[in-house]
Protein backbone atom coordinates (compact mmCIF):
# COMPACT_ATOMS: atom_id res chain seq x y z
CA UNK A 1 0.00 0.00 0.00
CA UNK A 2 1.30 3.10 -1.02
CA UNK A 3 0.43 6.42 -1.90
CA UNK A 4 -1.38 7.58 -4.57
CA UNK A 5 1.75 8.14 -6.97
CA UNK A 6 2.55 4.62 -6.40
CA UNK A 7 -0.74 2.95 -6.59
CA UNK A 8 -0.88 0.54 -10.04
CA UNK A 9 -3.97 2.26 -11.44
CA UNK A 10 -3.91 -0.10 -15.11
CA UNK A 11 -7.74 -0.92 -15.39
CA UNK A 12 -8.12 -0.59 -11.53
CA UNK A 13 -11.69 0.95 -10.91
CA UNK A 14 -10.95 3.96 -8.63
CA UNK A 15 -13.88 5.61 -6.05
CA UNK A 16 -12.60 9.20 -5.61
CA UNK A 17 -14.53 11.06 -3.30
CA UNK A 18 -14.15 14.47 -4.12
CA UNK A 19 -15.54 17.87 -2.31
CA UNK A 20 -17.11 19.64 -5.68
CA UNK A 21 -19.54 21.34 -3.07
CA UNK A 22 -18.90 24.61 -5.53
CA UNK A 23 -21.79 27.44 -4.94
CA UNK A 24 -24.77 27.76 -7.73
CA UNK A 25 -27.04 30.78 -8.76
CA UNK A 26 -30.81 30.92 -9.49
CA UNK A 27 -30.12 29.47 -12.65
CA UNK A 28 -27.63 26.62 -11.57
CA UNK A 29 -24.10 28.31 -12.34
CA UNK A 30 -21.19 27.60 -11.05
CA UNK A 31 -20.41 31.15 -9.21
CA UNK A 32 -17.25 29.48 -7.79
CA UNK A 33 -15.16 26.34 -9.58
CA UNK A 34 -12.35 26.52 -7.24
CA UNK A 35 -12.98 23.14 -5.74
CA UNK A 36 -13.56 21.89 -8.96
CA UNK A 37 -10.33 23.01 -10.50
CA UNK A 38 -8.64 21.80 -7.10
CA UNK A 39 -9.79 18.04 -7.96
CA UNK A 40 -8.18 17.76 -11.47
CA UNK A 41 -4.59 16.87 -10.53
CA UNK A 42 -6.21 13.70 -8.89
CA UNK A 43 -8.26 13.05 -11.56
CA UNK A 44 -6.21 13.86 -14.09
CA UNK A 45 -3.44 11.63 -12.48
CA UNK A 46 -5.61 8.29 -12.53
CA UNK A 47 -6.80 9.00 -15.92
CA UNK A 48 -3.48 9.01 -17.35
CA UNK A 49 -2.49 6.05 -15.79
CA UNK A 50 -5.39 4.24 -17.05
CA UNK A 51 -7.60 3.97 -14.02
CA UNK A 52 -11.36 3.85 -14.65
CA UNK A 53 -12.43 7.04 -12.30
CA UNK A 54 -15.63 6.72 -10.27
CA UNK A 55 -16.04 10.11 -9.34
CA UNK A 56 -18.29 11.04 -6.39
CA UNK A 57 -19.11 14.44 -4.22
CA UNK A 58 -22.10 15.86 -2.13
CA UNK A 59 -23.58 19.12 -3.03
CA UNK A 60 -25.31 21.26 -0.36
CA UNK A 61 -27.27 19.98 2.17
CA UNK A 62 -30.44 17.75 0.47
CA UNK A 63 -32.87 16.13 2.46
CA UNK A 64 -34.07 12.97 0.10
CA UNK A 65 -33.74 13.25 -3.85
CA UNK A 66 -33.75 16.81 -4.43
CA UNK A 67 -33.51 17.87 -8.03
CA UNK A 68 -32.35 21.53 -7.27
CA UNK A 69 -29.06 19.39 -5.68
CA UNK A 70 -28.55 17.34 -8.59
CA UNK A 71 -24.63 17.16 -10.33
CA UNK A 72 -26.02 17.62 -13.66
CA UNK A 73 -24.66 21.31 -13.99
CA UNK A 74 -21.27 20.03 -12.95
CA UNK A 75 -20.62 17.98 -15.47
CA UNK A 76 -19.95 20.74 -18.01
CA UNK A 77 -17.05 22.33 -16.50
CA UNK A 78 -15.81 18.57 -14.98
CA UNK A 79 -15.50 17.45 -18.37
CA UNK A 80 -13.83 20.72 -19.79
CA UNK A 81 -11.19 21.05 -17.05
CA UNK A 82 -10.43 16.99 -17.67
CA UNK A 83 -10.21 17.25 -21.36
CA UNK A 84 -12.90 14.18 -21.73
CA UNK A 85 -16.67 13.94 -21.61
CA UNK A 86 -17.32 13.18 -17.94
CA UNK A 87 -20.60 10.46 -18.12
CA UNK A 88 -23.28 11.36 -14.72
CA UNK A 89 -25.00 8.76 -12.93
CA UNK A 90 -28.45 9.00 -12.16
CA UNK A 91 -27.59 7.63 -8.82
CA UNK A 92 -24.76 6.88 -6.59
CA UNK A 93 -25.50 3.10 -5.85
CA UNK A 94 -28.05 0.30 -7.51
CA UNK A 95 -27.45 -1.87 -10.67
CA UNK A 96 -27.56 1.43 -13.27
CA UNK A 97 -24.72 2.48 -11.67
CA UNK A 98 -22.93 -0.96 -11.68
CA UNK A 99 -23.76 -0.98 -15.64
CA UNK A 100 -22.48 2.06 -16.09
CA UNK A 101 -19.05 1.40 -14.15
CA UNK A 102 -18.74 -2.12 -16.62
CA UNK A 103 -19.09 -0.20 -19.07
CA UNK A 104 -16.38 2.60 -18.30
CA UNK A 105 -13.45 2.42 -20.64
CA UNK A 106 -10.19 2.61 -18.73
CA UNK A 107 -9.05 6.20 -18.19
CA UNK A 108 -12.92 6.91 -18.43
CA UNK A 109 -14.56 9.41 -15.94
CA UNK A 110 -18.26 8.36 -14.73
CA UNK A 111 -19.46 11.03 -11.82
CA UNK A 112 -22.03 9.67 -9.42
CA UNK A 113 -25.25 11.67 -8.67
CA UNK A 114 -24.39 13.57 -4.77
CA UNK A 115 -24.06 11.05 -2.48
CA UNK A 116 -26.29 12.85 0.26
CA UNK A 117 -29.47 12.12 -1.43
CA UNK A 118 -29.09 8.43 0.46
CA UNK A 119 -29.81 9.93 4.45
CA UNK A 120 -27.16 6.74 5.04
CA UNK A 121 -24.86 8.88 3.90
CA UNK A 122 -24.54 11.30 6.44
CA UNK A 123 -25.06 8.15 8.93
CA UNK A 124 -22.17 6.91 8.16
CA UNK A 125 -24.47 3.44 7.52
CA UNK A 126 -22.09 0.49 6.62
CA UNK A 127 -24.18 -1.18 4.89
CA UNK A 128 -24.56 1.71 2.56
CA UNK A 129 -20.92 2.35 2.68
CA UNK A 130 -20.66 -1.37 1.53
CA UNK A 131 -22.30 -0.86 -1.41
CA UNK A 132 -20.07 2.33 -2.74
CA UNK A 133 -17.72 -0.25 -1.65
CA UNK A 134 -18.25 -2.63 -3.79
CA UNK A 135 -18.28 -0.66 -6.64
CA UNK A 136 -14.67 0.08 -7.03
CA UNK A 137 -10.96 -1.34 -6.62
CA UNK A 138 -9.64 1.28 -4.61
CA UNK A 139 -10.43 4.08 -2.77
CA UNK A 140 -8.72 7.72 -2.87
CA UNK A 141 -9.93 10.23 -1.17
CA UNK A 142 -9.72 13.83 -1.97
CA UNK A 143 -12.20 15.25 -0.56
CA UNK A 144 -10.45 17.43 1.99
CA UNK A 145 -13.46 19.97 2.50
CA UNK A 146 -15.69 17.18 3.99
CA UNK A 147 -12.76 15.11 5.68
CA UNK A 148 -14.47 16.32 9.05
CA UNK A 149 -17.24 14.04 8.21
CA UNK A 150 -17.21 10.70 9.12
CA UNK A 151 -19.83 9.68 6.61
CA UNK A 152 -20.21 6.67 4.46
CA UNK A 153 -18.21 7.93 1.34
CA UNK A 154 -15.56 9.92 3.69
CA UNK A 155 -14.96 7.21 6.51
CA UNK A 156 -17.11 4.59 6.13
CA UNK A 157 -16.10 3.28 2.70
CA UNK A 158 -12.55 3.08 3.72
CA UNK A 159 -13.86 -0.37 6.21
CA UNK A 160 -14.56 -2.17 3.12
CA UNK A 161 -11.75 -0.69 0.25
CA UNK A 162 -8.37 -0.79 0.32
CA UNK A 163 -6.02 0.51 -0.12
CA UNK A 164 -7.55 3.90 0.37
CA UNK A 165 -5.28 6.23 0.11
CA UNK A 166 -5.29 10.30 0.06
CA UNK A 167 -5.59 12.40 -3.21
CA UNK A 168 -2.84 15.05 -3.99
CA UNK A 169 -5.36 17.83 -2.95
CA UNK A 170 -6.19 16.29 0.48
CA UNK A 171 -2.19 15.77 0.66
CA UNK A 172 -1.23 18.86 -0.08
CA UNK A 173 -4.06 20.03 2.58
CA UNK A 174 -2.33 18.38 5.26
CA UNK A 175 1.23 19.04 4.05
CA UNK A 176 0.81 22.78 4.79
CA UNK A 177 -2.06 22.81 7.33
CA UNK A 178 -0.56 20.39 9.72
CA UNK A 179 3.20 20.00 8.12
CA UNK A 180 4.25 23.36 7.65
CA UNK A 181 2.13 24.92 10.78
CA UNK A 182 3.93 22.05 13.39
CA UNK A 183 7.32 22.41 11.83
CA UNK A 184 7.35 26.54 10.40
CA UNK A 185 10.45 28.20 9.48
CA UNK A 186 10.88 30.82 11.83
CA UNK A 187 9.53 33.46 12.57
CA UNK A 188 5.96 31.64 12.54
CA UNK A 189 3.28 34.46 12.29
CA UNK A 190 -0.62 33.92 12.51
CA UNK A 191 -3.50 36.13 11.91
CA UNK A 192 -6.40 35.30 13.17
CA UNK A 193 -9.86 38.21 12.41
CA UNK A 194 -13.23 37.35 12.01
CA UNK A 195 -16.31 38.56 13.86
CA UNK A 196 -16.20 36.41 16.78
CA UNK A 197 -14.06 35.26 19.12
CA UNK A 198 -16.40 32.36 20.01
CA UNK A 199 -15.68 30.46 17.40
CA UNK A 200 -12.04 30.70 16.70
CA UNK A 201 -11.34 29.78 20.64
CA UNK A 202 -10.10 26.64 20.08
CA UNK A 203 -7.98 28.07 16.49
CA UNK A 204 -5.89 30.79 18.77
CA UNK A 205 -4.90 28.04 21.40
CA UNK A 206 -3.93 25.80 19.18
CA UNK A 207 -1.71 28.29 17.75
CA UNK A 208 -0.87 29.75 20.73
CA UNK A 209 1.43 26.79 21.19
CA UNK A 210 3.25 27.17 17.84
CA UNK A 211 3.22 30.48 16.80
CA UNK A 212 6.08 33.36 17.42
CA UNK A 213 3.28 36.45 16.69
CA UNK A 214 -0.05 36.54 17.14
CA UNK A 215 -2.15 39.52 14.95
CA UNK A 216 -5.32 39.60 16.10
CA UNK A 217 -8.49 41.51 14.02
CA UNK A 218 -11.90 41.50 12.77
CA UNK A 219 -15.27 41.80 15.13
CA UNK A 220 -13.75 39.86 17.43
CA UNK A 221 -10.59 42.42 19.10
CA UNK A 222 -13.58 44.64 20.70
CA UNK A 223 -14.23 41.43 23.52
CA UNK A 224 -10.11 41.81 23.50
CA UNK A 225 -10.84 45.55 24.01
CA UNK A 226 -13.53 45.58 26.40
CA UNK A 227 -11.60 42.23 28.78
CA UNK A 228 -9.14 45.42 29.69
CA UNK A 229 -11.30 47.97 30.57
CA UNK A 230 -11.13 49.88 27.35
CA UNK A 231 -14.64 51.52 26.08
CA UNK A 232 -15.64 50.18 23.05
CA UNK A 233 -18.84 52.32 21.99
CA UNK A 234 -21.34 49.80 20.52
CA UNK A 235 -18.97 47.38 18.57
CA UNK A 236 -19.96 43.36 18.70
CA UNK A 237 -18.86 42.19 22.05
CA UNK A 238 -18.95 39.00 23.49
CA UNK A 239 -19.90 39.44 27.17
CA UNK A 240 -19.71 36.10 28.25
CA UNK A 241 -16.21 35.91 26.46
CA UNK A 242 -14.04 38.90 28.35
CA UNK A 243 -12.81 35.85 30.97
CA UNK A 244 -11.87 33.96 27.90
CA UNK A 245 -9.90 36.71 26.29
CA UNK A 246 -8.32 37.85 29.77
CA UNK A 247 -7.21 34.42 29.74
CA UNK A 248 -5.49 34.24 25.96
CA UNK A 249 -3.92 37.40 26.45
CA UNK A 250 -2.13 35.89 29.81
CA UNK A 251 -1.61 32.64 27.90
CA UNK A 252 0.36 34.28 25.36
CA UNK A 253 2.49 36.26 27.66
CA UNK A 254 3.11 32.93 29.29
CA UNK A 255 4.53 31.74 26.09
CA UNK A 256 6.56 34.22 24.94
CA UNK A 257 3.90 34.90 22.10
CA UNK A 258 4.03 38.55 21.10
CA UNK A 259 0.35 39.32 20.56
CA UNK A 260 -0.69 42.02 18.78
CA UNK A 261 -4.12 43.81 18.96
CA UNK A 262 -4.81 47.22 16.33
CA UNK A 263 -3.81 49.86 17.63
CA UNK A 264 -6.94 52.21 15.67
CA UNK A 265 -9.73 51.43 14.15
CA UNK A 266 -12.14 52.75 11.61
CA UNK A 267 -15.52 53.70 13.20
CA UNK A 268 -19.18 53.59 12.10
CA UNK A 269 -22.13 55.28 13.30
CA UNK A 270 -24.23 52.66 12.11
CA UNK A 271 -23.43 48.86 9.94
CA UNK A 272 -24.38 50.01 6.95
CA UNK A 273 -21.84 50.16 3.30
CA UNK A 274 -22.83 54.38 3.44
CA UNK A 275 -22.39 54.50 7.03
CA UNK A 276 -20.14 57.78 8.11
CA UNK A 277 -16.94 56.91 9.37
CA UNK A 278 -13.88 58.12 10.52
CA UNK A 279 -10.48 56.66 11.87
CA UNK A 280 -9.70 57.20 15.34
CA UNK A 281 -7.04 55.31 18.46
CA UNK A 282 -8.30 51.79 19.64
CA UNK A 283 -8.80 53.37 23.19
CA UNK A 284 -11.17 56.40 22.19
CA UNK A 285 -14.32 54.59 20.38
CA UNK A 286 -17.19 56.84 21.51
CA UNK A 287 -20.54 56.13 22.81
CA UNK A 288 -23.09 55.12 19.72
CA UNK A 289 -20.09 54.32 16.88
CA UNK A 290 -18.92 50.99 15.99
CA UNK A 291 -15.49 49.50 14.76
CA UNK A 292 -15.55 47.55 11.69
CA UNK A 293 -12.06 47.67 10.21
CA UNK A 294 -8.38 48.30 12.05
CA UNK A 295 -7.02 51.67 10.94
CA UNK A 296 -3.80 52.83 9.22
CA UNK A 297 -1.39 52.72 11.67
CA UNK A 298 -2.41 49.39 12.92
CA UNK A 299 -2.08 47.87 8.88
CA UNK A 300 1.85 49.49 8.84
CA UNK A 301 2.49 47.81 12.65
CA UNK A 302 0.87 44.49 11.37
CA UNK A 303 3.08 45.02 7.94
CA UNK A 304 6.40 45.38 10.48
CA UNK A 305 5.49 42.27 12.44
CA UNK A 306 4.76 40.17 9.12
CA UNK A 307 7.78 41.27 7.43
CA UNK A 308 10.22 39.65 10.05
CA UNK A 309 8.54 36.36 9.42
CA UNK A 310 8.99 32.90 7.48
CA UNK A 311 5.77 31.57 7.50
CA UNK A 312 2.50 33.36 8.05
CA UNK A 313 -0.87 31.62 8.34
CA UNK A 314 -4.09 33.62 7.83
CA UNK A 315 -7.57 32.79 9.29
CA UNK A 316 -10.44 35.34 9.29
CA UNK A 317 -10.78 39.16 7.51
CA UNK A 318 -9.63 42.44 9.84
CA UNK A 319 -12.94 43.89 9.28
CA UNK A 320 -16.67 43.97 7.31
CA UNK A 321 -14.96 43.70 4.01
CA UNK A 322 -18.07 42.64 2.38
CA UNK A 323 -18.74 47.15 2.87
CA UNK A 324 -15.89 48.47 0.47
CA UNK A 325 -15.77 51.27 3.25
CA UNK A 326 -14.43 48.41 5.86
CA UNK A 327 -12.25 45.98 3.47
CA UNK A 328 -9.32 47.85 3.40
CA UNK A 329 -7.52 46.36 6.57
CA UNK A 330 -8.52 43.15 4.85
CA UNK A 331 -7.23 43.96 1.31
CA UNK A 332 -4.18 45.46 2.98
CA UNK A 333 -3.24 41.87 4.87
CA UNK A 334 -4.01 39.84 1.59
CA UNK A 335 -1.40 42.31 -0.61
CA UNK A 336 1.31 41.86 2.19
CA UNK A 337 0.66 38.70 2.09
CA UNK A 338 1.38 38.05 -1.85
CA UNK A 339 4.50 40.31 -1.35
CA UNK A 340 6.26 38.18 1.35
CA UNK A 341 4.94 35.04 -0.60
CA UNK A 342 7.02 36.52 -3.41
CA UNK A 343 9.77 36.71 -1.45
CA UNK A 344 9.89 33.63 -0.26
CA UNK A 345 8.01 33.24 2.85
CA UNK A 346 5.30 30.63 2.92
CA UNK A 347 2.13 32.05 3.01
CA UNK A 348 -1.17 29.68 4.25
CA UNK A 349 -4.65 30.97 3.76
CA UNK A 350 -7.23 28.75 6.03
CA UNK A 351 -10.09 28.44 4.46
CA UNK A 352 -13.30 30.56 4.94
CA UNK A 353 -13.39 34.45 4.48
CA UNK A 354 -9.78 35.57 4.41
CA UNK A 355 -9.78 32.80 0.76
CA UNK A 356 -12.35 34.96 -0.42
CA UNK A 357 -10.45 38.57 0.47
CA UNK A 358 -7.25 37.04 -1.39
CA UNK A 359 -9.92 36.30 -4.03
CA UNK A 360 -10.96 39.73 -4.67
CA UNK A 361 -7.26 41.45 -4.24
CA UNK A 362 -6.59 38.89 -7.11
CA UNK A 363 -3.82 37.33 -5.28
CA UNK A 364 -4.70 33.75 -4.73
CA UNK A 365 -2.28 32.40 -7.64
CA UNK A 366 0.60 33.60 -5.41
CA UNK A 367 0.05 32.42 -2.29
CA UNK A 368 1.76 28.81 -1.14
CA UNK A 369 -1.11 27.50 -0.24
CA UNK A 370 -5.21 28.07 -0.08
CA UNK A 371 -7.22 26.05 1.48
CA UNK A 372 -10.44 24.33 -0.08
CA UNK A 373 -11.83 23.95 3.97
CA UNK A 374 -14.04 25.64 5.42
CA UNK A 375 -14.98 23.74 8.88
CA UNK A 376 -12.19 20.95 7.85
CA UNK A 377 -9.61 23.55 7.80
CA UNK A 378 -10.64 24.75 11.14
CA UNK A 379 -10.73 21.55 12.41
CA UNK A 380 -7.12 20.62 11.16
CA UNK A 381 -5.80 24.47 13.06
CA UNK A 382 -7.39 23.72 16.28
CA UNK A 383 -5.74 20.52 16.04
CA UNK A 384 -8.50 17.68 15.91
CA UNK A 385 -7.80 15.24 13.77
CA UNK A 386 -10.38 14.42 10.62
CA UNK A 387 -12.11 11.09 10.55
CA UNK A 388 -11.56 10.93 6.41
CA UNK A 389 -8.03 10.92 7.51
CA UNK A 390 -7.46 9.26 10.13
CA UNK A 391 -9.35 6.12 7.86
CA UNK A 392 -6.89 6.02 5.39
CA UNK A 393 -4.19 4.09 4.83
CA UNK A 394 -1.10 6.34 4.53
CA UNK A 395 -1.72 10.02 4.92
CA UNK A 396 1.79 11.58 6.26
CA UNK A 397 1.72 15.46 6.65
CA UNK A 398 5.25 16.58 5.42
CA UNK A 399 6.93 19.78 6.11
CA UNK A 400 7.16 22.45 3.24
C1 LIG B 1 -18.12 22.68 3.06
O1 LIG B 1 -18.64 23.36 2.18
O2 LIG B 1 -17.62 23.17 4.09
C2 LIG B 1 -17.98 21.21 2.83
O3 LIG B 1 -18.33 20.86 1.54
C3 LIG B 1 -18.73 20.43 3.87
O4 LIG B 1 -20.10 20.65 3.75
P1 LIG B 1 -21.06 20.36 4.98
O5 LIG B 1 -20.74 21.41 6.03
O6 LIG B 1 -22.45 20.45 4.45
O7 LIG B 1 -20.73 18.98 5.51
Amino acid sequence: VGDLSSSDLKGKRVFVRADLNVPLDDNQNITDDTRIRAAIPTIKHLIQNGAKVILSTHLGRPKGVTPKYSLAPLVPRLSELIGIQVVKAEDSIGPEVEKLVASLPDGGVLLLENVRFYKEEEKNDPEHAKKLAALADLYVNDAFGTAHRAHASTEGVTKFLKPSVAGFLLQKELDYLVGAVSSPKRPFAAIVGGSKVSSKIGVIESLLEKVDILLLGGGMIFTFYKAQGISVGSSLVEEDKLDLATTLIAKAKAKGVSLLLPSDVVIADKFAPDANSKVVPATAIPDGWMGLDIGPDSIKTFNEALDTTKTIIWNGPMGVFEFDKFAVGTEAIAKKLADLSGKGVTTIIGGGDSVAAVEKVGVASVMSHISTGGGASLELLEGKELPGVLALDEATPVAV
